[in-house]
């Protein structure tokens, strides 16, 4: 990724670079998938003068999982604009709703925003790892920042599904004004929501919905702690009611991305109008935000 690198500035190197080269390495999590291992045993008791054998059967080895995280060379530090999809996929396929709709569109606003003179606000990316594992690289992310740093995020914009084969088109509901079951978001939520909205209706001529906003995707950690934060949601196992496939075409009853979390969540399984649509309002938001975040 040599062209983002050479446009956006880069933060958080506590990691070696290998052959992300350019691209600087956000945090490692260790996943704690296993528990310990024989050399643990072997080293916690084997110094008492016991001999350790640890049944092994149940053990998984660590996993390592890393954040990509690329950051605009210019722009205000303290008011700084994130947005963050995850790169990872479940196992069984190679998630390419789930999730590369989400981040192949936040690369290219990335490539595309990174080539501008100037923005007012810093803009800050992020492809989280080990979503599919708990939200483990957003979380962690979050929790390893100091409270000033926290301060300094403005806001965070996430894209988890955003081409689903039968899409809808949701926006997290910030207002709760609009989706069943979530609570609203931290003060500033609204504008979010509302910025995507408008784009949507104005730009694309797409009525949109609220969608739930109590914490299934990477912005979870954000509002946990009080950064305001929004984002789009073509729709996973849910299925399509009877209104919704007359307002946006597709089939109703038939689930919005019959793939999710399969196998044949591959090429194929993408509305290509839905990404493109939501593509544009992904690097239309980002980038207003990153010009103005009042008003
Ligand atoms: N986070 C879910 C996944 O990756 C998808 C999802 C996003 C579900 C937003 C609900 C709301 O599987
Ligand atoms: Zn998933
Ligand atoms: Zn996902
Ligand atoms: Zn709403």
């Amino acid at each position: 990724n040599a062209a983002a690198a050479g446009a956006i500035g880069v933060i958080v190197a506590n990691n070696t670079a290998g052959p992300l080269s350019g691209v600087t390495l956000g945090q490692p999590g260790v996943v704690p998938t296993g528990g310990v291992t024989q050399a643990d045993g072997t080293a916690l008791f084997g110094s008492a003068g016991q001999s350790v054998t640890l049944d092994m059967r149940y053990h998984e080895d660590l996993k390592v999982a890393r954040n990509v995280i690329a950051q605009t060379k210019t722009g205000r530090k303290d008011n700084v604009v994130m947005a963050g999809s995850h790169l990872d996929s479940v196992e069984a396929g190679a998630g390419i709703n789930d999730n590369g709709s989400g981040s192949a569109s936040l690369l290219e606003t990335a490539l595309q925003l990174g080539a501008k003179p100037k923005v007012s606000n810093a803009v800050r990316f992020a492809w989280w790892g080990a979503e599919e594992l708990g939200l483990i690289g957003s979380t962690e992310y979050v929790r390893a920042l100091t409270f000033e740093q926290q301060l300094d995020i403005a806001l965070y914009l996430n894209f988890d599904m955003v081409a689903s084969p039968n899409a809808a088109y949701f926006v997290y509901d910030g207002d709760d004004s609009d989706a069943v079951g979530a609570g609203a978001g931290p003060y500033g939520s609204a504008q979010i929501e509302k910025a995507f909205v408008d784009y949507l209706k104005a730009g694309k001529n797409v009525e949109t919905e609220g969608t739930d906003f109590s914490g299934r995707s990477d912005y979870g950690e954000f509002i946990a702690v009080g950064i305001p934060a929004g984002g789009l949601f073509t729709g996973a196992e849910g299925v399509k009611t009877a209104s919704q496939a007359a307002k946006w075409g597709g089939t109703a009853g038939v689930a919005y991305d019959k793939c999710y979390h399969q196998a044949c969540d591959n090429l194929g399984n993408l509305d290509r109008v839905a990404l493109d649509r939501n593509a544009d309002a992904i690097a239309w938001v980002t980038a207003s935000y990153g010009v103005s975040t009042e008003d």
